[in-house]
């Protein structure tokens, strides 16, 4: 279906189900329980909830057109409609806009019986109307306040538009950046991730989820999703206990000490046993050990899924088994609105499971205060006010800034000076409007990012520009796919020519934003299509190249690392993009931001991480047995937690002592930061431990603290890491938390290679 196709069904669709809500409705009240006390109005609900009604509160059903999943068979409009006035849906998805949202929160409030209010989820991933970097490259700002700003304005600008439900923070953990997924989390690190996860889930709540600009967040996806086998998107998940406990579950028990209010289960087996269908994880970590109160939703379709994944007979079973091991509400399944009914009656369901997860979800419709008002995020004149609210760019600027990465300023290349003469820019994206919003972009208006182009004409800056190579657009049924083009090489020849009467060259190349994301898995980490041999035949002529990266992963830079004088690893960094990329050229911004995740030297190093055991033969010895490659050395090209400034730091006078034995303060780092340079800058100070010997084997570095330090030319601070007795623990293979006495290792600077160590013997 091509896209014009799509728009008039969808349309079609809209119209119908406007259609129908605008002829039906009929004054019946609200059923409310008189009792205003929070619990007792869930509790005198469920009192008066059929069985159909309270598997509707445990059903999502998706809106009409914005599908972000394969649409099941069988759940036409009239269906869906029919079930919304019969009180048999809870939530739905992909629905927004303060009027539509009204118009089906109508429906059910006045017309089901209960008119118990819906929930309105949408995929408020990075940003709303006014797009934010993609939470990748806000990872690598490390700056948790501007993280939780981001997520606080996106929250603001959704409950706007009529969510007050967000499917974020995405808190899996991966190694592998041929994962498209990985543009959508915090990196590989579980320490970093967890205290990203905690931001993102602070600044969409709020300090109250009732009030009308704060919205309910979810952690995604448990579990094990990032570590799908091979880098292929929904593939296998097969990982030991240790990286269960200590690697891939810890950002998710941030979230849920944070008060995330709910968490969505994984489309991947883990272990063999589909994520969805896990007792394991839900109840036993999730519910049991954790305490987790608020409710589990499926990922799209999931729960059907699992007889894909030979673990479900059929869809009976399916919900049976989902239901059991603690996935409260069925995303796109129709699983437990077509079978828990029966399998209540037949005993194949408890109705104390029932009950458990409908309490859940009414409880976080409490917080979120809809029983008091259901079209509390409703409002047209907000809807009108703050959705690209000129507040919110200089937010959105602020983080985009911060996020960029300097990979390489050889000969201080960059800054530019303004009065730089005979500049080019070449590439594709560097006049694009699109590709900077990522590839979850629902509420933003396409071509509206401002372009590296813009940004530098924001700026005054003479330059001439040569595209090199086109990007081509394919519809398909209702996402757009863009390529950077495989095989034209018509535009080398004008782009060469520039390049040869130019001083300095720009080169913007990447990946699209829509070649990261969900589904877009890579074998390859090059510059897609055409562009490394742009870039090649570009150097032929003129060396001179700054290199800015576009992608939403980490790309293997090796050659461009060998040949050009800098790289700027600029991700998708959404509404704002051109005037931060500007900002950082001309020397406006100092670059600050670090690698999230390891940039490896080439595809075959992948999984590659700092936080390696270091095996039985970590070598080197001069012979071939130990653990290597014959044809690549094991280092990255650029590990995690590096990235450069236009002044330099040093690390100096390290100092561990070992404190009264109390949770808070167990053990103290301290050491010396200066900026040796001649400019003021921010250095991401970075503290890591080794555990020398341990039960479980530990890793070589971990990151256990981190601070962000503004500092003047020449000026140095003193930087101080407090650690708990937990931060130097870990989790055994029963997942419980140790603390084992010997030697450890302290680590302190401004990447994971830091090798200014201090050793301390603790009992
Ligand atoms: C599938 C994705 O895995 C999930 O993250 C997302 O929230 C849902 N689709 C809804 O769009």
């Amino acid at each position: 279906m091509n896209k014009l196709n799509s728009i008039i069904l969808a349309s079609a669709t809209i119209f119908l189900w406007l259609l129908m809500i605008n002829c039906s409705k009929k004054n019946v009240p609200l059923t409310m329980p008189e009792d205003n006390t929070p619990k007792d109005r869930i509790e005198k609900l469920l009192q008066e909830m059929t069985l159909d009604e309270k598997i509707g509160q445990m059903t999502q059903y998706n809106g009409f057109w914005d599908a972000t999943g394969p649409v099941p068979s069988g759940g036409d409009s009239k269906w869906k409609y029919d079930h919304l006035r019969a009180g048999k849906v809870g939530a739905v998805l992909n629905v927004s806009g303060a009027e539509n949202v009204r118009k089906m929160q109508e429906v059910v409030v006045k017309e089901s019986r209960l008119g118990i209010p819906l929930l309105f989820g949408l995929d408020v991933i990075h940003g709303h109307k006014t797009v934010s970097p993609i939470p990748l490259a806000e990872s690598a700002s490390w700056d948790l306040e501007a993280i939780k700003q981001s997520a606080r304005m996106a929250a603001i600008e959704a409950s706007a538009r009529g969510i007050n439900w967000t499917f974020a923070p995405m808190v899996d953990i991966s190694r592998d950046a041929r994962w498209g997924r990985v543009m959508e989390g915090g990196g590989e690190d579980p320490y970093l991730g967890s205290q990203i996860g905690k931001a993102r889930v602070q600044g969409f709540q709020g300090t109250d989820l009732s009030a009308h600009n704060t919205i309910a967040a979810t952690a995604k996806h448990l579990a094990g999703y990032g570590f799908s086998e091979s880098g292929r998107d929904y593939n296998t998940v097969d990982v030991g206990t240790s990286t269960l406990y200590n690697v891939i579950l810890p950002p998710f028990k941030a979230c849920v000490d944070a008060g995330v209010s709910s968490v969505m289960n994984s489309f991947n087996t883990l272990n063999g046993v589909p994520a969805t269908g896990d007792h394991f994880l839900q109840r036993d970590i999730l519910n049991g050990r954790w305490n987790f109160n608020g409710f589990v939703v499926s990922d799209w379709g999931s729960i059907k899924e699992m007889i894909d994944h030979g673990h479900a007979a059929d869809v009976e079973d399916a919900a049976i088994k989902a239901v059991n091991a603690g996935s409260n509400m069925d995303m796109e399944s129709y699983a437990y609105v077509n079978h828990l009914k029966k399998a209540v009656e037949e005993g194949k369901v408890k109705i104390e499971i029932i009950d458990d997860a409908v309490r859940r979800i009414l409880r976080i419709k409490e917080k979120l205060g809809l029983f008091d008002d259901p079209y509390r995020y409703c409002d047209a004149a907000r809807e009108k006010e703050l959705p690209n609210h000129k507040d919110h760019h200089a937010t959105a600027l602020d983080i985009a800034r911060k996020s960029i990465v300097l990979l390489k300023n050889e000969d201080n290349t960059l800054p530019l000076s303004t009065s730089q003469k005979g500049i080019a820019v070449i590439g594709p994206l560097a006049s694009d409007k699109n590709s900077p919003l990522g590839s979850w972009r629902f509420g933003s208006d396409d071509g509206t990012a401002i372009s590296v182009l813009e940004g530098l004409d924001a700026q005054n800056i003479a330059y001439q520009y040569e595209k090199g190579a086109e990007l081509i657009t394919k519809e398909t049924n209702f996402l757009e796919e863009v390529r950077i083009n495989e095989t034209d090489k018509s535009g080398f020849d004008a782009a060469v020519q520039l390049a040869k009467e130019s001083e300095v060259v720009i080169m913007v190349l990447g990946e699209h934003g829509f070649q990261s994301g969900e589904g877009r898995s890579r074998t390859k980490l090059d510059f897609p299509g055409v562009q490394q041999d742009l870039l090649e035949q570009v150097h032929a002529v003129n060396p001179n190249i700054i290199l800015v990266v576009m992608s939403g992963r980490p790309l293997v830079l090796t050659w461009a690392e060998e040949n050009v004088k800098a790289i700027v690893q600029t991700w998708q960094l959404g509404t704002q993009s051109g005037n931060a990329i500007a900002d950082v050229l001309l020397g406006n911004q100092n670059p600050c931001g670090k690698l999230p995740m390891t940039f490896p030297r080439s595809v075959g190093q992948i999984p590659i991480y700092y936080n390696t055991l270091k095996t039985g033969r970590p070598g080197p010895i001069d012979l071939v047995f130990w653990s290597h490659y014959i044809d690549e050395s094991n280092a990255p090209l650029y590990p995690f937690g590096y990235g450069l400034s236009y002044t330099t730091f040093k690390y100096s006078n390290i100092k561990v002592s070992k404190q009264a034995d109390t949770d808070a303060g167990f053990v103290k780092v301290s050491a010396t930061l200066q900026n040796t340079g001649k400019k003021a800058g921010r250095e991401v100070a970075q503290l890591y431990i080794r555990d020398l010997v341990a039960s479980v084997a530990r890793p070589v570095k971990e990151l256990k603290g981190f601070q962000l330090v503004e500092l003047d030319a020449n000026e140095s601070k003193s930087i101080e890491f407090t650690l708990s007795k937990d931060d130097l623990s870990f989790f055994d293979n029963d997942g419980k938390l140790i603390f084992e006495s010997g030697k450890f290792e302290f680590f302190v600077g401004g990447d994971s290679n830091a090798d200014l160590k201090e050793s301390l013997e603790i009992e």
